[in-house]
């Protein structure tokens, strides 16, 4: 294991008690939908779940209606295959026709689908915030015990086409940095978009695409410790009350 550990990006939906910051929900999706959406699909979300997000219905019609990527259908006359606009009840559409387009495209590298990215690798939102930032850390980094990572692979280089990244499980990502500049996105809502601002908010969203009612588990866990606590109470006071004459 030579790559690093992911960095903690610290969200609001963390913990048992974490909530959506639907503000940084928002910027998240403006990221993926500026930057990240020209390679990665989200075939698992749907345009009408952005509601979800504090956007109003009409907000949500014009953003699928807007998309960049036109989503697969057929020409009703000749039944030959064709693209139409989205609609709010199609998924995010993959940017690409399928995936010869996508290895072509990407020096011969598939761009995963990032609905449950999150969920997928270990280190979940933790790892996509450190590898969207990671690439900054590439010159002279070194390891836990201060050694050049590289060093410890004297013949090996990053082959051409690669991008180093220490967060990446085989230190070499054929995906270009894509954060790259400050102020890339422009946020509606003012956010300073740092590029570490940036990866955070995307990694927030994609939290979010991954398990859009995490707010209802965590709600549902508290509920449920306290109808246990309650329930414990009464069991031991019945018992008590049961036994009371008992000698
Ligand atoms: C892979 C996220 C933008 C091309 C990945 C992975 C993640 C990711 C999490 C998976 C890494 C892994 O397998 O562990 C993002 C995010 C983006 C973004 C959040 C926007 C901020 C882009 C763009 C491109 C791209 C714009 C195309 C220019 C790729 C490719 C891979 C990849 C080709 C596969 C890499 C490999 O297997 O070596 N991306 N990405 N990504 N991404 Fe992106």
């Amino acid at each position: 294991e030579f790559h690093k550990e992911p960095r903690k990006a610290e969200l609001a939906s963390d913990g048992m008690a974490g909530k959506f910051d639907r503000q940084q929900l928002q910027r998240g999706f403006q990221v993926y939908k500026e930057v990240c959406s020209a390679c990665h699909s989200l075939k698992y979300v749907s345009f009408y779940q952005l509601t979800d997000l504090g956007y109003s219905e009409a907000e949500v019609k014009a953003i699928a209606n807007q998309w960049a990527t036109e989503v697969p259908s057929v020409n009703p006359e000749t039944g030959e295959p064709a693209t139409r606009k989205a609609l709010v009840s199609d998924r995010f559409p993959s940017p690409y026709a399928n995936e010869t387009a996508a290895r072509a495209a990407n020096n011969n590298a598939l761009p995963p689908d990032l609905s449950l990215m999150t969920e997928a690798r270990e280190g979940g939102h933790d790892y996509v915030y450190s590898l969207l930032t990671g690439y900054a850390e590439q010159a002279g980094y070194k390891n836990e015990k201060g050694q050049e990572l590289l060093k410890e692979f004297p013949d090996v280089a990053t082959p051409p086409g690669l991008h180093f990244n220490p967060y990446f499980a085989n230190l070499n990502i054929a995906m270009p940095p894509p954060l790259v500049s400050d102020g890339q996105v422009t946020y509606a809502d003012g956010t300073k978009s740092t590029v570490d601002q940036m990866a955070k908010d995307v990694s927030a969203f994609l939290v979010w695409t991954a398990e859009p009612t995490l707010e209802n588990r965590h709600r549902a866990g508290w509920a449920t410790l306290l109808f246990l606590t309650i329930a414990s109470i009464l069991a031991y006071l019945s018992y008590r009350n049961i036994w009371a004459n008992a000698k």
